[in-house]
């Protein structure tokens, strides 16, 4: 079926200004981190993707090693782009990444010149694009000097293959010296990207906000709903098409008790707001305006449209706030902490 994009698609969303840049996002966004790979079919992909579009979800976030096999979502996505989204590519913000492991050999990984650029090249090719219009140093790497990194990042745009970048993980400290050299080279970081929800708020304690208001830089929270564990779903047991299930990123052991009492008890925060648990704790992230948009994952195209819904009811009372501080406990759950204590 020939697809075009429903014609009150921006009337559906908020979009927010990225720090003090030009660029404005929609407060929800989409990754194709994961159910973009070869086990997934097509038709999933297009669905998912084009029900985003017509709720006014512009910016889709990947990088080299989505799939599995890694690169296989940035080919899917290709595939999107060729078709059911083509003629659209100036309405969109895609983003790709390169940090971790791709391919064999010391050149396949972490923060050297030579790894960047090939691997945006490479992410160009899948995704048969000219440009991406953000592209991330995807974790801080000890080893390389963050000079070469950010003239790697700056050479990327300087070159065309990206419009804006951005870091991914990096804490406060990290966060200020990238910023501080990029500034130099003349392309300004535009956009962090930590993980952050109601179980895991390292960024809370680093004063990752704060750095970011004061350096004017945006932000998008990935794992707002931490990998499906703030929904309903987990509550009866593990379903067998979650993504607990697959022995991928989400170990049911993570699933504790306690955790699930926090999912409980914000469920029921959330049905006496109107809301659903995926819409509450979205919103919660969005709160306030310290975090630019939220970057969701989604395996059907009802979770979409269910998350989009999240722009509904963004306010919190501080009663409300103070009622989640209380009834939600972190939980060990943060699998990129150790990217962000180098
Ligand atoms: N920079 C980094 O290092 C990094 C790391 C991780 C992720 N990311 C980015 O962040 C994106 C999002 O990550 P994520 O997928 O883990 O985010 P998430 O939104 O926390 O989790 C997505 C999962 O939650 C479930 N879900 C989503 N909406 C739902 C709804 N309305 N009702 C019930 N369940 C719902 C689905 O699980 P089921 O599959 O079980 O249905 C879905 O796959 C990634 O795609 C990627 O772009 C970046």
């Amino acid at each position: 079926m020939p697809y075009s994009p429903a014609e009150d698609r921006y009337s559906k969303m908020i979009y927010r200004r990225c720090g003090k840049s030009g660029l404005q996002l929609p407060a929800i966004s989409l990754g194709l981190w994961h159910n973009f790979g070869g086990d997934t079919p097509h038709e999933t992909k297009r669905a998912i993707c084009q029900t985003a579009f017509d709720h006014g979800i512009t910016h889709f976030d990947l990088a080299n090693n989505y799939g599995p096999p890694p690169g296989s979502a940035e080919t899917a996505f290709g595939e999107i782009l060729a078709t059911d989204f083509r003629g659209y590519r100036d309405e969109l913000i895609i983003s790709s990444k390169a940090g971790y492991n791709m391919w064999d050999g010391p050149y396949g990984e972490w923060g050297s010149r030579k790894y960047l650029i090939a691997s945006c090249d490479q992410s160009l090719k899948r995704m048969g694009l000219d440009y991406v219009d953000i592209f991330y140093s995807h974790r801080f790497d000890p080893d390389t000097p963050l000079e070469e990194t950010c003239g790697a990042l700056d050479h990327i745009v300087r070159s065309g293959r990206a419009l804006y970048v951005g870091i991914s993980s990096y804490n406060s400290a990290r966060t200020r010296q990238a910023a501080a050299i990029l500034k130099d080279l003349g392309t300004p970081c535009v956009i962090h990207q930590p993980s952050y929800n109601l179980l895991n708020r390292w960024v809370e304690k680093d004063g990752l906000k704060e750095t970011l208001a004061e350096l004017g830089i945006g932000s998008i929270a990935f794992t707002p709903l931490a990998q499906g564990i703030l929904t309903k779903k987990y509550l009866g047991g593990i379903p067998e098409q979650s993504r607990a299930a697959q022995g991928k990123s989400l170990d049911p052991v993570t699933i504790t008790e306690s955790a699930l009492a926090s999912v409980r008890a914000l469920n029921t925060m959330a049905e006496a707001r109107g809301q659903t648990l995926a819409q509450m704790a979205i919103a919660w992230v969005l709160r306030g305006n310290g975090i630019t948009t939220a970057l969701i994952g989604a395996s059907k195209p009802e979770q979409v449209v269910d998350c989009a819904g999240a722009i509904g009811n963004l306010a919190f009372t501080a009663a409300e706030l103070a009622e989640i501080d209380r009834i939600s406990a972190e939980e060990d759950i943060n699998l990129w902490a150790r990217s962000s204590a180098e």
